[in-house]
Parts: C-alpha cells; structure tokens; sequence
C-alpha cells in the first residue's frame, strides 16, 4: 500500500509573514493527521521559515527547483547539498512552469532529477501534456518522453528514491480538472511504463496528480487506484482548503 502524499507548490506567491501564517494554520490543523503525509514547497526564501517552524512536526518542505549542478560559478542557482542543508526532504522537477517559462529541456530535468538523489533530496518529478498535445492524441507519447528522460539516465531504480506528479498543462491553473477517469488512464499508463523495466519499483512509486485539486474534486481523485495523493498549486495557499485536500489523502490510506 503506497503512503497517499499531498504537497502544496506554493509557487512565486507569498511574503515571509504569509509563509509564517500558512505554516502555522496547517501545523494546526494537521495535528490529528497520521496516515498521510503532507509537505510545502514555498518559494527558495522561506525555506528557512519553513525549516524554523516544522522541523520536530509530521510535515516535510520541500523546494519548487533544484540545480542540475553540483557547486560552483551557477549564478542564481540553488543546489541539493544547500537544500538538504535547510532540512528539504523533496524538490519539484520539471514542472510545466519551467518547462515553458525557463526553457528546461527533459534532459536537463532528468539531470536535476539525479541531482537531487545525490545530494539526498527526494525529486517530484512533473510529467504532462499541453491541451494542444491531448486534443491531437499525443498524450501518452509525451508522457512517456518525459517519464523516459529519467529512466534513460538513472534506470528504472531511479524511481524507487523519488516521487512522479500527473500534471496535465490544460488543468494547471484553469480551474478545469482532468476527470478521475482521465487522470487515472493517465497515472495507470505511466505506472506500467515503469513496470515494464521495473514491476517493484512501479508498484512502490508515488504518483500524484496536479492541476485544480481542491477540496470538492480531491476525494473522487485520490481514490482512484493509481491516484496516491496530489500536488496542489492554488488550493495549498489557503490553509482550510490544503487541509481538506489532506483530509483526503488520509481517509484514503
Ligand atoms: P493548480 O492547483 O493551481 O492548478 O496548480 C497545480 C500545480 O501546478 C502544482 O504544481
């Protein structure tokens, strides 16, 4: 049985003493949460609040990015090692916002991906397709480039140390959620792409779906069979809502 895993990508929303506020309502209210498990990725700055206030607590942080160099002359980057050393247990890769806006390639996620695992972070690694891409039928084909870009670099094992997110572009944002049946088929393909190298490894993997989760479509989402929590974007900058999403996830486990 695969631990159900809800995270909030908070994305480039907040200031310090909202990071602090959204903290602090989740640690209250996630109190009485045992079976699921629940991290926050907010944006690099306040990972140190994060780390100030939930270390000692059930909930993990995690960062939106990770370089896919190791030290060095990268301005601007942030590396695994300064991630593990602010506490991070996760870092999002690949998600569809970098992929568009910071020109990230497969091969260099899959580099960040290996990165992470290195230095002891554990990667969430963002697959999906644009609307274009599903109304021609491309779906699976770009699914799978980008589950393959990992597997190509790090094997099938590569997997067992990291976490996938379904995360349909379409569904990003829009308040338009993919159907459990289409999330599913999709979760459900990836998963026996990984299987056909590795059956454990596919059987083990977290994959969680993105893309306009809220409280009132989490339930249907989650319980689908391949469906093991979420990645939520708008939803996790409100405590009560992230809440419900995580009420959610522990009634499933
Ligand atoms: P929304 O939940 O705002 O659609 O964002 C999903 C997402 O991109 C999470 O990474």
């Amino acid at each position: 049985m695969r631990r159900p895993f809800i995270a909030g990508n908070w994305k480039m929303n907040g200031s310090k003493a909202e990071a602090a506020e959204l903290i602090r309502g989740i640690v209250a209210g996630a109190a009485s949460m045992q079976k699921v498990e629940i991290a926050v990725c907010p944006p690099f700055p306040y990972l140190y609040v994060a780390e100030q206030m939930l270390a000692g607590t059930a909930i993990a942080w995690g960062s939106q990015d990770v370089s896919r160099e190791e030290a060095g002359a990268f301005t601007g980057q942030v590396s695994a090692a300064m991630l593990k050393d602010f506490g991070c247990r996760y870092a999002i890769v690949g998600h569809s916002e970098r992929r568009q806006f910071n020109g990230e390639t497969d091969a260099i996620i899959a580099r960040k991906y290996a990165r992470a695992v290195a230095g002891g972070v554990t990667p969430i690694l963002c697959v999906g397709e644009t609307l274009d891409e599903r109304e021609s039928g491309k779906t699976e084909e770009v699914v799978a480039r980008h589950i393959d870009a990992v597997l190509d670099l790090g094997g099938a094992e590569a997997y067992a140390v990291g976490v996938v997110a379904y995360e349909p572009v379409w569904a990003i944002g829009t308040g338009v959620t993919a159907t459990p049946e289409q999330a599913q088929e999709v979760h459900a393909f990836l998963r026996e792409r990984i299987a056909a190298k590795n059956k454990a490894v596919a059987e083990g993997l977290r994959i969680l779906y993105g893309g306009s989760m809220k409280p009132g479509n989490a339930v249907e989402l989650i319980g689908q069979a391949d469906i093991d929590g979420g990645l939520i974007g708008g939803a996790a900058l409100k405590a009560s809502d992230f809440l419900a999403i995580c009420q959610a996830g522990e009634d499933a486990a």
